[in-house]
Parts: structure tokens; sequence; C-alpha cells
């Protein structure tokens, strides 16, 4: 068992002029996989250091398991942390290296032998148990700094960003080795990372960070279809959400919004409370929730580069009235720069965004 909840946690460091992290609140659950997402320098480093011990908290609380463990030292927490360098001991085997943690706990020798050999056998790391480190590859030495941490069978995981130095394959087969390890463990795992497919393919949930604080928490899908803000929208998705400037145009339960020289008609109502008086808002669509149109009538733009990736067409467009977009349109696409097309987009695939705030103003489904 392990919750860990963080309690308006915060961090100052010493002479900074503004908090780098600032009232985070969050509550990962027992065996819950929770990323935090968010770019560089947001607090995300600080707040798993908060987690793991090895940074003061400036205020507020942090328990695990209902007990508060502030001033309980990291390593008295049982949290394991893996980062971003793996810092293995260089002069020590694999095997020694996987056996340290637990040989500095006094754990009997018998028993480290076996974890050592069953956590070797579960990372395909028991045929490299007698190498030292400089004869590994990255991905074999970023597994026996996994192998450490779960060797030590510790409450919690952390990560900190730790794909990142490897090449995109072995990023990518090393992330699916982590869900896998996760579904097999089932242990609470705080993970944290800048790479949104990351994050989408790991999370349970997702906490998006920004300047220090919270943005939005959710599962990754409802955090995807429904950002919380302009922030959001754009971290999440690739690529970005298109975001233009906008008016609302019509009746309460008859919106569109008109941009591109053109309307973008809007299903459900719009709480009247929350529209701007001014009407004027920010429209969001997704590049993959654009369908090419006629360019004769409804919002139009005018392509200025394609881009053929393959297995999908990624078009920049201006849009009519201003405003940089992108559409991912299928692979067979067929389009010069200079040329105009047409957009049509499905009207539960709008958003709208306050553009005084950047916070989503929410639709009623109709
Ligand atoms: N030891 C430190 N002393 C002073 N400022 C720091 C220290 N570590 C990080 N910071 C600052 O705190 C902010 C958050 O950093 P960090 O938690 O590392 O962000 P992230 O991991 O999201 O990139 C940044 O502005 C960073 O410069
Ligand atoms: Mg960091």
């Amino acid at each position: 068992m392990a919750v860990v909840t963080l309690d308006r946690l915060s961090k100052r460091y010493e002479r900074a002029h503004k908090p780098a992290v600032e009232e985070v609140s969050l509550t990962v659950a027992d065996g819950e996989f929770m990323v935090l997402l968010g770019p560089s320098g947001c607090g995300k480093t600080t707040t798993l250091r908060m987690v793991a011990g090895l940074e003061s908290i400036s205020s507020g609380k942090l328990a695990i398991d209902e007990r508060v463990v502030n001033a309980v030292p990291a390593k008295d927490r049982d949290i394991a942390m893996v980062f971003q360098s793996y810092a293995l001991y260089p002069h020590m085997r694999v095997r020694e290296n996987l056996a340290f943690g637990l040989r500095r706990r006094g754990v009997a020798r018998p028993e480290i032998d076996q974890r050592v050999k069953d956590v070797a056998a579960a990372l395909g790391l028991s045929e490299l148990l007698d190498r030292r480190p400089h004869a590994l590859s990255g991905g074999q030495r970023q597994r026996v700094a996994l192998g450490r941490a779960i060797v030590r069978d510790p409450k919690v995981f952390l990560f900190d960003e730790p794909l990142s130095n490897l090449d995109a394959s072995l990023r990518a087969s090393t992330r699916q080795e982590i869900a896998k390890l996760h579904r097999r463990l089932e242990a609470t795992m705080i993970y944290v990372t800048h790479d949104q497919i990351e994050a989408m393919t790991l999370g349970d949930r997702i906490c998006v960070m920004h300047d220090g604080k919270v943005a939005q928490i959710g599962p990754p899908l409802e955090v995807y279809r429904r950002p919380a803000s302009v922030f959001v929208a754009r971290f999440l998705g690739s690529p970005p959400m298109n975001i233009v400037p906008a008016r609302l145009d019509g009746t309460e339960d008859r919106l569109s919004a008109l941009a591109g020289g053109g309307g973008f008609g809007l299903d459900g109502a719009v709480d009247p409370a929350r529209l701007p008086a001014d009407r004027a808002v920010l429209l969001g669509f997704r590049p993959e929730d654009v369908s090419l149109a006629s360019p004769e009538s409804g919002p139009r733009a005018i392509v200025q580069a394609v881009e053929l990736l393959g297995a999908e067409t990624i078009v920049s467009a201006t849009l009519e009235g201003g405003g940089e977009i992108a559409v991912r349109a299928p692979r067979d696409l067929v389009a010069q720069p200079g040329e105009p097309i047409g957009l049509a987009v499905p009207p539960q695939a709008l958003h709208l965004f306050d553009p005084a705030t950047g916070a989503a103003i929410p639709r009623r489904a109709s």
C-alpha cells in the first residue's frame, strides 16, 4: 500500500524571486502511474525531489499513507528514484550494482542473490551480470538503473526523465518495458517527463505543470480532449492545437465562431455567464480534427507549406484574415503553396478559451 499525497507543496530556493513549485496538490493512488508533464523549468524535478526527500519542503505537507513525512530523511521513506543520468558504479559489475542498495541495508546474502537473480531475469540482464557498466550499451545501463530501483521493492518509485538519454527506438522499447513493469509490480509510480508521448502512453493520469503550478490533472485522453487552458491544449498534441482569435456570432443555442472568413458552427450551447462580454474568444481546434472542404464557402486558408511524412501530410496554412494553422491531412493529399483550402471541423472538436486568461470556456453538450 502506498498513497502519496502532496498538499499545497511549495519550494522556494534561496534568493529565487519566485517559487520553483507553488502549492502543488495531488493525490497519487495506491498502484497508480502518475506522470508529471511540463516544459523544462516548470518544477517537475523539484517536486519529485521533495517527494524523495532530496530537497527540503518550503511549505505544505507531504504524506505517504497518511503519515506526514516532511521531516523524514530520504533513506527512511522507502522510495526508489531513477534519474535521467543513470550513475552506475563504474568499478562494480552489474551484479554488485544491483545488490548494492540491499547490502547497505543489511539484507541477508541468500536473499540478495535471489532478488538480484529475479530482477535480472525480468529485465533481460541475466547474461550481463558479470559485466561492468562500460561494457554495456546505453539501454542496458538504463535497465540496470531500473533494476537497482526494483530490487529494493520500495513502496514508491520515482522516475525523472529516465529515457531522455536514449535514442528514439530504445526510448520506445524501454517505455514499453516500464509499462510492463508497472503492470507486474502494481506499485505506485510518479514519472516526470517533458515528452507528451511518454505521458500519454504510460500515465493512468497526467498532471500537467506550468510555472511551478498544476495546470490540469486527469486521465490522458481526458486532458487531450478537454484541456483546461490554452497552455495545456498546446502542450499535448503534435502539431499542437491551432488557436486563433474569433468572435462568437448567433444566439445562445446556435452559436458559431467567426474566423478565417467564415463560421465554425458550435452545437453545444455556451453558458452565457461564461461568455466574454464582447464575445471575443480564442478558438481552438486540433490539426487532426480538420478535414479539407471546398474553399468556396466557410472558413478558408492559404497553404504555406506541405510536409509529406509518409503516413500523413502536415499542411501549414495562413487563415484568411490572419493566423497560422496546421492541418493533418491524408497522405495522398496533393496541395501546393499558395493554394486556397477550405476547412471543416466537427462542432464537438471546437474549443473556446477566454482571451484574457487562457482558461477554457466550458460548453454544454447538446
Ligand atoms: N538547486 C536550485 N537552486 C535554485 N534554483 C533551482 C534549483 N533547482 C532548480 N531551480 C529552479 O527551479 C525551477 C524549476 O526547476 P526544475 O524543478 O528543475 O524544473 P524541471 O524539472 O521541470 O525542468 C527552475 O526555474 C530552476 O532554474
Ligand atoms: Mg527536470
